[in-house]
């Protein structure tokens, strides 16, 4: 395994902030900027703030991303939003397979995998999410269902376009639950899903992969994690709404990645 790779942090600000909300936090976002170093720093505001955000980061390094997409690129589908359109916004990643879109909006790994296709098509590259709910983790089952999950979205994947997606492992358990997983908890799937990359794409793909975990991650937590040989930063929610705390996590892997690196 090369050194360590970079922080690779994302806020994912889920169904939460308005335009003039988005001015405010981003202003501060790209201001800190300079002081984050080598971080990849994205963000994935709502829909109706994505215009805006891409006025507002046309000139920074802080990348854009969207919550979700469907997986036609056109078409009489109403209420939905295609790759094209959010390329044409402005959009370079979008996040796909979150754990609360498989739990209250039907999504499954053939639907996940149809996204992450269509994703690609677009040019967008996927932050395709995995992770287990709490009765798997208690039953010893999680490592097979990260496995299951990882094979339904990246079948028919090519070597190619691997290196285009980010994987996020989310515990469903600490999503949003202030209860966050160890880093050792996190260090040992994030060292599997690498694995299952090395398997199927070789080794060197495997170690260019970005593997970010989520879930109740803060400015407390955030050292001890990215310090994990296999865990390349963050998908961030609750505290990527305020500055206050979404900042001070960036700084905070960094301190971790020039320590390890
Ligand atoms: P959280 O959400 O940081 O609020 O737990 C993470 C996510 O759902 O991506």
């Amino acid at each position: 395994m090369p050194e360590k790779r970079p922080p690779f942090v994302v806020g994912n600000w889920k169904m939460h902030m308005t335009v003039s909300e988005t001015r405010a936090l981003l202003d501060s976002i790209v201001k800190a900027v300079p002081d984050l170093g080598t971080a990849r720093i994205v963000v994935i505001p709502p829909f109706t703030a994505l215009g805006e955000a891409a006025r507002l980061l046309a000139n920074s390094s802080v990348a854009l991303g969207a919550q979700n997409l469907f997986w036609e690129d056109k078409g009489a589908f109403t209420g939905e939003i295609s790759g094209p359109l959010l390329r044409d916004i402005g959009c370079r990643y979008v996040v796909v397979g979150h754990s609360e879109r498989r739990q209250f909006f039907g999504e499954t790994d053939i639907t996940v995998n149809k996204r992450v296709h269509a994703a690609l098509r677009s040019a967008l590259k996927p932050i395709v999410c995995v992770g287990e709910i709490l009765e798997e983790r208690d039953a010893g089952r999680t490592m097979a269902r990260v496995r299951t999950q990882f094979d339904g979205a990246l079948e028919g994947i090519s070597p190619e376009d691997i290196r285009k997606i980010v994987l996020a492992y989310e515990p469903v358990w600490a999503i949003g639950t202030g209860r966050t997983a160890t880093p050792g908890q996190a260090e040992d799937v994030h060292a599997v899903l690498r694995e299952k990359i090395a398997e199927k794409y070789g080794k060197e793909a495997a170690a260019c992969a970005i593997i970010l975990y989520g879930g109740s991650v803060k400015p407390a937590n955030s050292f001890s994690l990215f310090r994990e040989k296999n865990i390349d930063g963050f998908l961030v929610g609750g505290a990527s709404l305020e500055a206050e705390s979404f900042i001070p996590i960036m700084k905070e892997a960094m301190k971790a990645y020039k320590e390890v690196a």
